[in-house]
C-alpha cells in the first residue's frame, strides 16, 4: 500500500488545494492531508476549524485522513510509514521555492519521495495568502473557494473586521 502527504497550512483550502488533493488520491492508496502547526505564523483559521474545512470539503474522498504535524515534515513521513510528499507547483516562483524544500527532505530521509503536481491552469493563481489579502480590501475570492469555505471566509472577515 502507497501512502503519501500532502502538506501545508491550508488556511483556508482553496479550489487549487482541492483539485491536487483529488488528482493525488487517484494516484495513492491512502493520502493524509497534513496541516502544519506553525507556531511562527499567525493563521486565520484554528486547527480545529481547518481540519473541520478539510473534512467538510473531502468527505466524498474514501482514501483521505486528516491529520496536524508539528515539527519537521520527515520526522512525520518516518513514523507515519509515508512513501510520497504531494506539493502543487503553480509556476517557476513556486518551483524555486519547493525544489530546495525536496533535497532537504531527501537528504534527512531518502525513503520518501517528493511528488511535484503541476497545478490545473484554471487554478494557477489561486492562493490562501491571495483569498486573505481579498478578504481584508473587500475583494471577490468567492471564485477561489469551494461555496461552504467562501461562506466561513465571509464569517471570519465578519468576525476580524470587528476586532480591528
Ligand atoms: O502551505 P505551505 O505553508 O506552503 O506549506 C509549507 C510546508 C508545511 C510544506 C513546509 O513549511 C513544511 O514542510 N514545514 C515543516 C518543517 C519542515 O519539515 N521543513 C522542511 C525542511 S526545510
Amino acid at each position: 500500500m502507497k501512502r503519501a502527504i500532502y502538506p501545508g497550512s491550508f488556511d483556508p483550502v482553496t479550489l487549487g488545494h482541492l483539485d491536487i488533493i483529488k488528482r493525488a488520491a487517484g494516484l495513492f492508496d491512502e493520502v493524509i492531508i497534513g496541516i502544519l502547526v506553525n507556531p511562527g505564523k499567525n493563521p486565520w483559521f484554528t486547527m480545529e476549524e481547518r481540519m473541520e474545512m478539510l473534512r467538510c470539503t473531502t468527505k466524498e474522498i474514501p482514501n483521505i485522513e486528516i491529520a496536524s504535524f508539528e515539527g519537521l515534515l520527515v520526522d512525520f513521513c518516518r513514523m507515519r510509514k509515508i512513501d510520497g510528499i504531494i506539493r502543487g507547483v503553480r509556476g517557476g516562483t513556486d518551483f524555486d521555492y519547493e525544489l530546495p524544500m525536496a533535497q532537504i527532505n531527501q537528504q534527512l530521509y531518502a525513503k520518501t519521495e517528493t511528488v511535484f503536481l503541476a497545478a490545473n491552469p484554471a487554478y494557477s493563481f489561486i492562493s490562501s495568502s491571495a483569498v486573505k489579502e481579498l478578504a481584508v480590501f473587500g475583494g471577490d475570492y468567492t471564485s477561489m473557494l469551494p461555496p461552504e469555505i467562501a461562506a466561513r471566509m465571509k464569517y471570519k472577515e465578519n468576525q476580524m473586521s470587528k476586532n480591528r
